[in-house]
């Protein structure tokens, strides 16, 4: 029994639902006998008062700019910790201890080559695809070629999927920028890093030796840790909602990166960057803050602005210092950067984003490292999938556990025309 109940009053008729309490974060109103009780849905387009689950794996405080994964704040995260580590401590619960991380990296390693056909597959693509466009096939497929780890019921099979589809993704996603290119494939050299391997794979040549920039790695798994998971956003409650009909994870991975390449979602970092460098110049951002405020221009800032945060994201901040760091290492500038300062600074403080709190988000600066490291900007968004891809297993790795899981199947207000009878096309 809740300790609180919340009161609803239906045409005249009073009920009450119990009203559960989180560990961290707002109360919620347990609404699922409400049809049952009172013949009402509740209406809520876009999720923004609905929570779809429970959750134990990350928590986002939008009003303060916080973000906690499995308690740990991200700015520690990023600054102590590695992606294999954030990958464990998503999957696990908690940190692993020095053999346990040894041994998870080690799996996740083995995990790293590509079933020898799935090269083939990579052919049948143009070679100006979109990368994103073959991430999604490409992974869809995966469920062809592992399908002893496809009985989502068996907890072993769920954990090898899930190293896989880990494993996998940045051999996926520096193919299909190879594929772009016309370069050769590279195999996975397992001697390195997680990142390091990316790396290598994404950047590297046969006819070479590929020497990985310490200072670059770091900064390549750091993106990584950032974007490790957020909660229920579009991607993973589309990742869940796809798991939750029984779907194969590798499907439903498939259908969350989908998701992610839209422009509100993980397809912002391309628009932010493709946006900074149309502006150009800091003496032309007034332009294009007034076409952000206009209502009769559809043109929005992108990398600004979040369902959730209202407040400084705390994934930009990091971002912002790493852009320097990269910069440093690399021994480069770029004249985007000293735009999106600049642009961040009037925007912040120009009233129109002050009152409808629109901030910076992890997309605004993630562009401008990405460019420094040699990715074109088709290759961002692919970037984005591989590194949540551990947040998306996690997360459907809970749901599917958790024995009263259910299929998701919304409810809605309908407002087509009542039942009518066929008219035969002659009488139209
Ligand atoms: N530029 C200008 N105005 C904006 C922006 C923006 N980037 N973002 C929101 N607004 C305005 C809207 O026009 C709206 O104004 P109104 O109330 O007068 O109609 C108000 O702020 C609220 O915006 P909504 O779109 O209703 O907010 P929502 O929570 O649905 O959208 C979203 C959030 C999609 C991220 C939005 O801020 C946006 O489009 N930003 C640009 C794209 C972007 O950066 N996406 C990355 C998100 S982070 C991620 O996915 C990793």
């Amino acid at each position: 029994m809740a300790d609180k109940q919340a009161k609803l009053e239906i045409g005249g008729k009073a009920h009450e639902f119990p009203v559960l309490q989180g560990s961290c974060g707002p109360d919620v109103v347990d609404i699922r006998k409400l049809y049952g009780t009172t013949g009402a849905f509740t209406y809520d387009p876009g999720f923004t008062s609905t929570a779809s689950c429970e959750s134990a794996l990350t928590f986002i405080d939008g009003e303060e700019g916080v973000l906690l994964h499995r308690g740990y704040p991200i700015g520690q995260l990023a600054e102590h910790s590695s992606f294999m580590e954030v990958s464990y401590l998503l999957l696990n619960g908690e940190l692993p201890s020095k053999s346990e991380l040894d041994t998870f990296e080690n799996t996740i390693t083995r995990h790293t080559m590509l079933h020898e056909q799935l090269m083939t597959f990579y052919r049948g693509f143009r070679r100006d695809a979109h990368p994103m466009a073959i991430m999604c096939g490409v992974v869809g497929a995966l469920s062809a070629f592992y399908h002893d780890s496809t009985d989502i019921s068996d907890p072993v099979q769920r954990r090898i999927a899930s190293h896989r589809l880990i494993a996998k993704m940045p051999t996926i996603a520096a193919m299909a920028y190879k594929y772009s290119v016309g370069q050769p494939f590279l195999y996975p050299d397992n001697s390195l890093s997680y990142t390091g391997n990316f790396l290598k794979m994404t950047f590297g040549v046969p006819a070479e030796e590929y020497e990985v920039i310490p200072a670059v790695e770091k900064a390549m798994d750091r993106i990584f840790i950032l974007h490790a998971d957020h909660e229920q956003n579009a991607s993973t409650s589309t990742v869940r909602l796809a798991g939750s009909s029984g779907a194969n994870p590798f499907a439903c991975i498939a259908a969350g990166i989908a998701c992610l390449w839209g422009p509100a979602h993980g397809g912002a970092n391309e628009a932010a960057l493709n946006m900074l460098q149309e502006i150009g110049t800091p003496d032309r951002i007034p332009h294009y803050i007034e076409r952000a405020k206009d209502k009769n221009d559809p043109f929005r800032l992108m990398g600004f602005g979040h369902r959730v945060y209202k407040n400084y994201d705390p994934r930009a901040t990091v971002m912002q210092k790493t852009v320097r760091e990269v910069f440093d290492a690399l021994k480069v500038t770029d004249p985007v950067f000293e735009t999106a300062l600049r642009l961040e600074e009037l925007a912040l403080s120009d009233d129109y984003f002050a009152e409808k709190k629109l901030f910076p988000n992890v997309d605004f600066y993630s562009g401008i490292i990405l460019s420094a490291i040699g990715f074109p900007t088709t290759m961002f968004t692919a970037l984005f999938a591989l590194a949540r891809t551990v947040g998306w297993v996690a997360q459907w790795n809970e749901m599917i556990s958790d024995p009263g899981q259910k299929i998701g199947r919304p409810r809605q207000l309908y407002t087509g025309p009542t039942q009518r009878d066929y008219v035969p096309v002659e009488k139209r």
